[in-house]
Protein backbone atom coordinates (compact mmCIF):
# COMPACT_ATOMS: atom_id res chain seq x y z
CA UNK A 1 0.00 0.00 0.00
CA UNK A 2 3.01 2.71 0.93
CA UNK A 3 4.98 1.65 -1.93
CA UNK A 4 1.82 1.96 -3.96
CA UNK A 5 1.32 5.71 -2.73
CA UNK A 6 4.67 6.72 -2.50
CA UNK A 7 5.85 5.62 -6.77
CA UNK A 8 2.31 5.42 -8.15
CA UNK A 9 -0.06 8.60 -6.48
CA UNK A 10 2.33 10.47 -4.96
CA UNK A 11 4.41 11.18 -8.71
CA UNK A 12 1.10 11.89 -10.51
CA UNK A 13 -0.18 14.20 -7.73
CA UNK A 14 3.12 16.12 -8.02
CA UNK A 15 2.81 16.03 -11.82
CA UNK A 16 -0.87 17.54 -12.00
CA UNK A 17 0.22 19.55 -9.34
CA UNK A 18 3.07 20.89 -11.76
CA UNK A 19 0.89 20.78 -15.05
CA UNK A 20 -2.16 22.91 -13.17
CA UNK A 21 0.24 25.04 -10.94
CA UNK A 22 2.74 26.46 -13.41
CA UNK A 23 -1.05 26.97 -15.51
CA UNK A 24 -2.61 28.90 -12.32
CA UNK A 25 0.44 30.99 -11.82
CA UNK A 26 0.84 31.90 -15.20
CA UNK A 27 -2.65 33.23 -15.59
CA UNK A 28 -2.43 34.97 -12.02
CA UNK A 29 0.54 36.27 -11.18
CA UNK A 30 2.30 36.53 -14.40
CA UNK A 31 4.23 40.09 -12.43
CA UNK A 32 6.17 37.78 -10.01
CA UNK A 33 7.24 35.00 -12.42
CA UNK A 34 11.19 35.60 -12.07
CA UNK A 35 14.09 33.97 -10.32
CA UNK A 36 13.76 37.18 -7.58
CA UNK A 37 17.60 37.98 -8.08
CA UNK A 38 19.25 39.20 -5.16
CA UNK A 39 22.67 40.35 -6.97
CA UNK A 40 22.23 44.29 -6.26
CA UNK A 41 21.64 42.90 -2.33
CA UNK A 42 25.10 40.95 -1.83
CA UNK A 43 27.31 39.10 -4.33
CA UNK A 44 29.65 37.49 -2.25
CA UNK A 45 29.54 33.80 -2.63
CA UNK A 46 27.35 33.94 -4.64
CA UNK A 47 28.80 34.57 -8.32
CA UNK A 48 30.62 30.85 -7.25
CA UNK A 49 27.81 29.42 -5.79
CA UNK A 50 25.03 29.92 -8.40
CA UNK A 51 27.13 28.97 -11.55
CA UNK A 52 28.33 25.87 -9.58
CA UNK A 53 25.06 25.05 -8.62
CA UNK A 54 23.13 25.91 -12.79
CA UNK A 55 26.04 24.09 -14.27
CA UNK A 56 25.55 21.37 -12.43
CA UNK A 57 22.15 20.94 -11.95
CA UNK A 58 21.06 21.38 -15.58
CA UNK A 59 23.76 19.15 -17.05
CA UNK A 60 22.47 16.62 -14.31
CA UNK A 61 18.52 17.52 -15.42
CA UNK A 62 20.12 16.21 -18.93
CA UNK A 63 21.66 13.65 -17.66
CA UNK A 64 18.78 11.80 -15.91
CA UNK A 65 16.49 12.55 -18.98
CA UNK A 66 19.47 10.71 -21.48
CA UNK A 67 20.22 7.70 -19.22
CA UNK A 68 16.93 6.99 -17.57
CA UNK A 69 14.30 7.99 -20.46
CA UNK A 70 15.78 5.98 -23.09
CA UNK A 71 15.88 1.92 -22.65
CA UNK A 72 18.55 0.03 -21.95
CA UNK A 73 17.63 -1.92 -25.19
CA UNK A 74 18.28 0.93 -27.48
CA UNK A 75 21.84 1.46 -26.10
CA UNK A 76 22.53 -2.13 -26.69
CA UNK A 77 21.45 -1.97 -29.85
CA UNK A 78 24.33 1.07 -30.29
CA UNK A 79 26.53 -1.08 -29.01
CA UNK A 80 26.80 0.07 -25.04
CA UNK A 81 26.10 -2.23 -22.51
CA UNK A 82 24.81 -1.88 -19.50
CA UNK A 83 27.81 -1.99 -17.86
CA UNK A 84 29.49 0.66 -19.80
CA UNK A 85 26.02 3.09 -19.61
CA UNK A 86 26.23 2.31 -15.77
CA UNK A 87 29.93 3.47 -15.72
CA UNK A 88 29.40 6.18 -18.20
CA UNK A 89 26.72 7.40 -15.34
CA UNK A 90 28.78 7.24 -12.20
CA UNK A 91 31.54 9.27 -13.55
CA UNK A 92 29.38 11.83 -15.38
CA UNK A 93 27.37 11.76 -11.85
CA UNK A 94 30.96 12.83 -10.01
CA UNK A 95 31.55 15.64 -12.58
CA UNK A 96 27.89 17.41 -12.17
CA UNK A 97 26.70 15.97 -8.95
CA UNK A 98 30.10 17.52 -7.02
CA UNK A 99 29.85 21.85 -8.47
CA UNK A 100 25.57 20.94 -8.07
CA UNK A 101 26.27 20.25 -4.23
CA UNK A 102 28.85 22.48 -3.39
CA UNK A 103 26.72 24.92 -5.32
CA UNK A 104 23.53 24.86 -3.38
CA UNK A 105 26.13 25.01 -0.07
CA UNK A 106 27.22 28.25 -1.32
CA UNK A 107 23.55 29.60 -1.70
CA UNK A 108 22.25 28.18 1.48
CA UNK A 109 25.09 29.32 3.25
CA UNK A 110 24.92 32.73 1.83
CA UNK A 111 20.90 32.65 2.92
CA UNK A 112 21.49 32.10 6.06
CA UNK A 113 24.77 34.04 7.03
CA UNK A 114 24.67 37.28 5.32
CA UNK A 115 22.24 39.56 6.88
CA UNK A 116 20.50 41.45 3.90
CA UNK A 117 20.02 37.91 2.06
CA UNK A 118 18.69 36.10 4.97
CA UNK A 119 16.45 39.80 6.10
CA UNK A 120 14.62 39.13 2.56
CA UNK A 121 14.48 35.16 2.29
CA UNK A 122 11.27 34.11 2.59
CA UNK A 123 9.92 30.31 4.02
CA UNK A 124 9.38 29.68 0.19
CA UNK A 125 13.03 29.92 -0.23
CA UNK A 126 14.34 28.54 2.29
CA UNK A 127 12.02 25.51 1.20
CA UNK A 128 13.66 25.76 -2.36
CA UNK A 129 16.87 25.58 -1.21
CA UNK A 130 16.38 23.12 1.42
CA UNK A 131 14.04 20.25 -1.19
CA UNK A 132 17.56 20.89 -3.83
CA UNK A 133 19.63 20.44 -1.13
CA UNK A 134 18.30 17.20 -0.33
CA UNK A 135 17.64 15.99 -3.74
CA UNK A 136 21.26 17.21 -5.13
CA UNK A 137 22.86 15.35 -1.82
CA UNK A 138 21.11 12.08 -1.70
CA UNK A 139 21.67 12.00 -5.79
CA UNK A 140 25.26 12.49 -4.84
CA UNK A 141 25.10 9.96 -2.29
CA UNK A 142 23.87 7.69 -4.43
CA UNK A 143 26.50 7.93 -6.75
CA UNK A 144 29.31 7.55 -3.99
CA UNK A 145 28.00 5.36 -2.36
CA UNK A 146 24.80 3.29 -3.73
CA UNK A 147 26.61 1.92 -6.80
CA UNK A 148 22.48 0.17 -7.01
CA UNK A 149 21.50 -0.90 -10.70
CA UNK A 150 19.06 1.25 -11.79
CA UNK A 151 18.91 0.70 -15.42
CA UNK A 152 16.79 -2.10 -14.78
CA UNK A 153 14.37 -0.92 -11.72
CA UNK A 154 14.71 2.84 -11.77
CA UNK A 155 14.66 3.74 -14.99
CA UNK A 156 11.54 2.22 -16.43
CA UNK A 157 9.68 2.68 -13.64
CA UNK A 158 10.06 6.14 -14.29
CA UNK A 159 9.50 5.38 -18.10
CA UNK A 160 5.88 3.78 -16.36
CA UNK A 161 4.88 6.59 -14.77
CA UNK A 162 6.00 9.20 -18.07
CA UNK A 163 3.80 6.34 -20.62
CA UNK A 164 0.82 6.22 -18.16
CA UNK A 165 1.93 2.65 -17.20
CA UNK A 166 3.07 2.19 -13.47
CA UNK A 167 4.71 -0.49 -12.24
CA UNK A 168 5.36 0.33 -8.43
CA UNK A 169 6.84 -3.61 -7.89
CA UNK A 170 10.20 -1.91 -9.58
CA UNK A 171 10.68 -0.22 -6.67
CA UNK A 172 9.95 -2.37 -3.94
CA UNK A 173 13.77 -3.15 -3.10
CA UNK A 174 15.37 -0.07 -4.27
CA UNK A 175 17.62 1.37 -1.53
CA UNK A 176 16.02 4.27 0.69
CA UNK A 177 18.75 6.69 -0.19
CA UNK A 178 17.29 6.17 -4.03
CA UNK A 179 13.88 6.43 -2.66
CA UNK A 180 14.77 9.71 -0.87
CA UNK A 181 16.17 10.81 -4.07
CA UNK A 182 13.09 10.17 -6.31
CA UNK A 183 10.37 11.18 -3.45
CA UNK A 184 11.98 14.35 -2.40
CA UNK A 185 12.34 15.17 -6.48
CA UNK A 186 8.79 14.52 -6.96
CA UNK A 187 8.16 16.88 -3.85
CA UNK A 188 10.29 19.95 -5.70
CA UNK A 189 8.27 19.20 -8.87
CA UNK A 190 5.01 19.95 -7.10
CA UNK A 191 6.20 22.54 -5.27
CA UNK A 192 8.17 24.30 -8.14
CA UNK A 193 5.29 26.19 -9.87
CA UNK A 194 4.90 27.76 -6.50
CA UNK A 195 8.54 29.36 -5.89
CA UNK A 196 10.89 30.53 -7.65
CA UNK A 197 11.71 27.61 -9.60
CA UNK A 198 9.20 29.13 -12.66
CA UNK A 199 12.55 31.23 -13.63
CA UNK A 200 13.66 27.70 -15.34
CA UNK A 201 10.66 28.26 -18.26
CA UNK A 202 11.95 31.72 -19.01
CA UNK A 203 15.62 31.04 -20.17
CA UNK A 204 16.49 33.59 -22.26
CA UNK A 205 17.80 31.22 -24.85
CA UNK A 206 15.82 33.82 -27.72
CA UNK A 207 19.47 36.60 -26.56
CA UNK A 208 21.32 33.92 -28.37
CA UNK A 209 19.69 34.93 -31.92
CA UNK A 210 18.34 38.06 -31.54
CA UNK A 211 19.30 40.97 -33.72
CA UNK A 212 22.34 42.97 -32.76
CA UNK A 213 21.31 46.24 -30.96
CA UNK A 214 23.32 48.76 -32.68
CA UNK A 215 24.76 52.13 -30.61
CA UNK A 216 25.78 54.45 -32.15
CA UNK A 217 28.48 57.44 -30.51
CA UNK A 218 26.51 60.89 -30.09
CA UNK A 219 29.00 63.25 -31.84
CA UNK A 220 28.26 66.81 -30.91
CA UNK A 221 28.43 68.68 -34.22
CA UNK A 222 31.27 71.34 -34.11
C1 LIG B 1 17.07 27.31 -17.63
C2 LIG B 1 18.11 27.95 -17.31
C3 LIG B 1 18.21 28.79 -16.06
C4 LIG B 1 18.49 30.11 -16.01
C5 LIG B 1 18.76 31.03 -17.19
C6 LIG B 1 18.53 30.49 -14.62
C7 LIG B 1 18.79 31.77 -14.15
C8 LIG B 1 18.81 32.17 -12.82
C9 LIG B 1 19.06 33.50 -12.34
C10 LIG B 1 19.36 34.72 -13.23
C11 LIG B 1 18.99 33.49 -11.00
C12 LIG B 1 19.17 34.66 -10.04
C13 LIG B 1 20.58 34.76 -9.53
C14 LIG B 1 20.73 35.99 -8.66
O1 LIG B 1 20.36 35.95 -7.46
O2 LIG B 1 21.16 37.02 -9.20
C15 LIG B 1 18.67 32.14 -10.60
C16 LIG B 1 18.51 31.72 -9.31
C17 LIG B 1 18.16 30.45 -8.93
N1 LIG B 1 17.99 29.35 -9.77
FE1 LIG B 1 18.10 29.38 -11.80
N2 LIG B 1 18.25 29.40 -13.84
C18 LIG B 1 18.04 28.33 -14.69
C19 LIG B 1 17.74 27.01 -14.31
C20 LIG B 1 17.59 26.59 -13.01
C21 LIG B 1 17.33 25.22 -12.60
C22 LIG B 1 17.20 24.03 -13.57
C23 LIG B 1 17.23 25.22 -11.25
C24 LIG B 1 16.95 24.09 -10.29
C25 LIG B 1 16.35 22.97 -10.59
C26 LIG B 1 17.43 26.59 -10.79
C27 LIG B 1 17.39 26.99 -9.47
C28 LIG B 1 17.65 28.27 -9.01
C29 LIG B 1 17.59 28.66 -7.61
C30 LIG B 1 17.24 27.77 -6.43
C31 LIG B 1 17.92 30.01 -7.56
C32 LIG B 1 18.02 30.90 -6.33
C33 LIG B 1 19.37 30.83 -5.68
C34 LIG B 1 19.45 31.77 -4.50
O3 LIG B 1 19.31 32.98 -4.68
O4 LIG B 1 19.64 31.30 -3.37
N3 LIG B 1 17.66 27.37 -11.88
N4 LIG B 1 18.58 31.36 -11.74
Amino acid sequence: MMNTFAFVIYPYLALTAFVVGHIYRYRTDRLTWNAKSSQFLETGALPVGIILFHYGVILALLGHAGGLLIPQRIYDAMGISGHSHTLVAYYAGLLVGNPAFIGILLLLYRRVARTRIRATTTMNDFTTLALLFLTVGAGLYNVLFGHYEVLYTVAPWLRGILTLTPAPELMRNVPPTYKIHILSAFTLIGFAPFSRLIHIWSAPVGYLFRRLVVFRRRTVRA
